[in-house]
């Protein structure tokens, strides 16, 4: 159990971390009021989507509402055919700076062409329950649905019901060393930086047809992480629909796609499971923090969830002092260190640490779960809310003052279904 102390010591300061990256104002280019908080004031100053997501669902515990702001502000940037950018930089006169070091093409007006895991309905199910405010969920719903309606349409070309990402920052783990085959092994970030741009001039004469871009088959994924979190989406979906027989659609949906994860993805030699590459659906076979993430499925087979906690209990890999690191200590390529970009590559992170621990939570394994916030605790404690921790020290890295590392209040005091 955290001491009542070090929760209090850490709610307020996250509170703090949030105000003092809140983001208010109108931007001319669209002609919109904003509320949301940067990811971090240094390196990313812009809206990001699954940070946002992840921010609201803190903010949910400490300023309801401006967790509504932060959804209705992400929301204001969906396109008429139900997508959401990843990025929307509203204060315009970052653009260039932001242009010229991001590796992904922009889309139209300030907004970026890519998807982020979608936490979003997660977010949205938890704002309302903090809220209980029926005229905002009203508002935020139908963009919502018609998102994971998008991602089904556009993003699921074989229709096995697995969702693909066209380029690894789509997946959130951005230089995860699990793409490296996809990608000329990169040895370092600007080489990573260079295979991307690379990819983003063949994707350049596609440019918005994701479905013709997914066909080129040049960096197609059925990601874990991110079905995990369209799986989890689509749950709360069907807890937020009103009408039953909606809800109940939304329900089968979140079942199909989570047979067709376990089905394809789920290694039982490994007992982990694997992202499938190109239209033949080759396993990319290098265990990561999201060959886990299935944890956080409440319905997901017991003999499954055994072995994944197998996993997260083995010193050898998974179980550092401060976890749970992003990729296992056994592995060729961990590198626990400051990463200077090449991210997602040993380091443990406060969100998958938060979504782990989501996952002992439904599962019942609460002794665990008590060990992990009080171990991520002890690392913000340490090092502040960084971007990631080195999993033997608990020294902070990566940007300063990383607004989703304030997840660490729903760690503590979880308000999830
Ligand atoms: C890094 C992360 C990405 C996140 C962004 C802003 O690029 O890999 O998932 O959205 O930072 O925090």
């Amino acid at each position: 159990m955290v001491d009542s102390a070090t929760a209090q010591r850490l709610r307020a300061a996250a509170a703090r971390i949030l105000a003092q990256n809140r983001r208010t104002g109108h931007a001319d280019w669209n002609d919109r009021d904003y509320a949301y908080v940067v990811p971090s004031p240094s390196s990313y100053p812009f809206q990001w989507f699954w940070d946002s997501c992840f921010h609201a669902i803190a903010l949910s515990h400490l300023q309801p509402e401006w967790a509504r702001q932060e959804l209705v502000t992400l929301l204001h940037e969906a396109q008429s055919d139900g997508f959401i950018p990843h990025q929307i930089l509203w204060e315009k006169d970052r653009y260039p700076e932001a242009a010229a070091r991001q590796s992904e093409a922009f889309g139209d007006r300030y907004t970026s062409s890519s998807i982020q895991p979608p936490v979003l309905a997660t977010a949205l199910e938890r704002v309302y329950r903090a809220t209980g405010d029926d005229a905002f969920l009203a508002r935020c719903l139908p963009t919502t649905i018609a998102f994971y309606d998008w991602l089904a349409r556009v993003r699921d070309p074989d229709g096995d019901g697995l969702i693909a990402i066209i380029q690894p920052d789509e997946s959130g783990v951005d230089a995860s060393p699990k793409f490296d085959p996809l990608m000329r092994f990169p040895k370092d970030n600007r080489e990573l930086v260079r295979w991307i741009q690379w990819l983003y001039g063949r994707y350049a004469p596609l440019r918005f047809n994701d479905r013709a871009i997914l066909a080129l088959d040049l960096f197609q994924v059925e990601e874990v992480l991110t079905n995990v979190c369209y799986i989890l989406g689509m749950q709360a979906l069907g807890r937020l629909c009103r009408d039953t027989a909606r809800a109940a659609a939304w329900q089968q949906r979140a079942a199909m796609v989570q047979a067709a994860l376990v089905a394809k993805c789920y290694d039982d030699r490994a007992g982990a499971f694997f992202d499938l590459a190109g239209n033949d659906e080759r396993p990319l076979r290098t265990r990561t923090i999201t060959s886990l993430a299935p944890l956080a499925l409440p319905t997901l087979d017991r003999a499954i969830v055994d072995r994944l906690l197998g996993h997260l209990s083995d010193p050898r890999t998974f179980a550092l002092p401060f976890p749970v690191p992003s990729v296992p200590a056994t592995d060729p390529t961990f590198m626990p260190g400051n990463a200077h970009g090449f991210i997602w590559r040993g380091p443990s992170w406060v969100n998958t640490n938060w979504l782990i621990g989501e996952g002992l939570r439904v599962h019942g394994a609460d002794d665990r779960r008590q060990i992990l916030v009080t171990q991520t605790c002890a690392m913000i404690e340490r090092a502040g809310f960084r971007e990631y921790y080195q999993p033997y020290t608990g020294e902070g890295f990566g940007s300063q003052d990383h607004s989703w590392s304030t997840l660490v209040v729903d760690m503590i005091d979880p308000a999830g279904p």
